[in-house]
């Protein structure tokens, strides 16, 4: 006697039926950058597909990206100023802020989530203050994040999105928020964030990278799953809406645990080292590029994302990838 489960597998109708994962196109998050100058649209040589662009030629952009389907995007910033108190990231006439506010008037329907972040606004490149030591002080920093936030919740973004991995800092958002009547505004906490390699390219796009040491003191060891469900835990703690699992592909297992133990949606950031390998293999002739975005972004649903954050949203909605 021989067990066939095959059976469900010998044609495609039975095979479409008894699906498990389908990726939800209005899960998907477009994350997008925006610099400053007037009609420049410049492709980010380690990420070819993906512009920097001004704020006028973001909605140019936009305008195709909406019409294909993409529902929200996730906004970063690449200054003409950077200081050693990032003060270009809570300045109203700020890159993002200006952005937000041109995007939501031309877009209003579009959900504009801002990464909150310091290290492009940083002369060293740091997310955080940088002590004497070279250290990064977290609890000052703490107060500059909450301001950024608040001066992005100011110029219309729908959500925002602290990066920077500084302990207490989606309670030092909420609270500012708050006190400012931003009660509904939502937060998604990159919660699980490792020190990854796979940032490389968007260090390039976004002229982020350290100029000295690394983020090793405040984003997470790549060796450590259960410290990451920790840190998940206390950003739940502190009152995230949405965490955030990021790398995505070489941490499955942290974003699957992450789904299992946590009370809010969990997102996962298929981050630019994931995207520029896939460009690169398939520049190659190596690789079949559809069909592999297609299986990475099917993972990321099956581990258990709620939303997905990818460079690929706007090439899977036009291509019809997600099934
Ligand atoms: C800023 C930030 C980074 C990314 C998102 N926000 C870079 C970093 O922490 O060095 C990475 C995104 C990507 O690689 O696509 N802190
Ligand atoms: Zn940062």
């Amino acid at each position: 006697m021989i067990i066939r489960p095959r059976r469900l597998r010998k044609n495609v109708t039975i095979r479409n039926m008894v699906a498990e994962t389908a990726v939800n196109p209005d899960a998907l998050v477009y994350p997008m950058f925006v610099v400053e100058g007037e009609n420049v649209k410049e492709e980010i040589p380690s990420m070819p597909g993906q512009y920097r662009f001004s704020i006028d030629a973001i909605l140019v952009e936009l305008d195709e990206c909406v019409k294909l389907g993409i529902k929200s995007i996730l906004l970063f910033g690449i200054p003409s100023f950077k200081d050693e108190m990032a003060s270009s990231a809570y300045d109203d006439d700020g890159i993002v802020q200006r952005a937000v506010r041109s995007i939501k008037a031309h877009f209003p329907e579009l959900y504009v989530i801002t990464d909150v972040c310091l290290c492009e606004y940083m002369s060293h490149g740091h997310c955080g203050i940088v002590k004497e030591d070279g250290d990064v002080d977290n609890d000052p920093t703490l107060e500059l994040l909450a301001k950024t936030a608040l001066s992005h919740a100011e110029a219309g973004a729908d959500m925002v999105a602290p990066s920077d991995m500084m302990d207490g800092r989606v309670a030092a958002i909420r609270e500012k928020l708050d006190e400012n009547g931003f009660t509904n505004l939502p937060i998604m906490a990159y919660s699980a964030k490792f020190a990854s390699a796979y940032y490389g390219p968007f260090r390039d796009a976004a002229d982020s990278a350290p100029h000295f040491g690394d983020r090793k003191s405040y984003q997470m060891d790549v060796r450590n799953g259960r410290e990451a469900l920790h840190e998940v835990e206390l950003d739940l703690e502190e009152g995230a809406d949405i965490v955030m699992v990021k790398p995505g592909l070489a941490f499955l297992d942290v974003l699957r645990e992450t789904a299992e133990m946590s009370n809010v949606p969990v997102a996962v950031y298929n981050v630019s080292g994931e995207y520029s390998m896939v460009k690169a293999a398939a520049q190659q002739g190596w690789i079949n590029e559809d069909a592999i975005i297609r299986e990475n972004l099917i993972a990321f649903k099956r581990a258990g994302a709620d939303i997905i954050i990818t460079y690929h949203a706007k090439e899977a909605l036009e291509k019809g990838l997600l099934k």
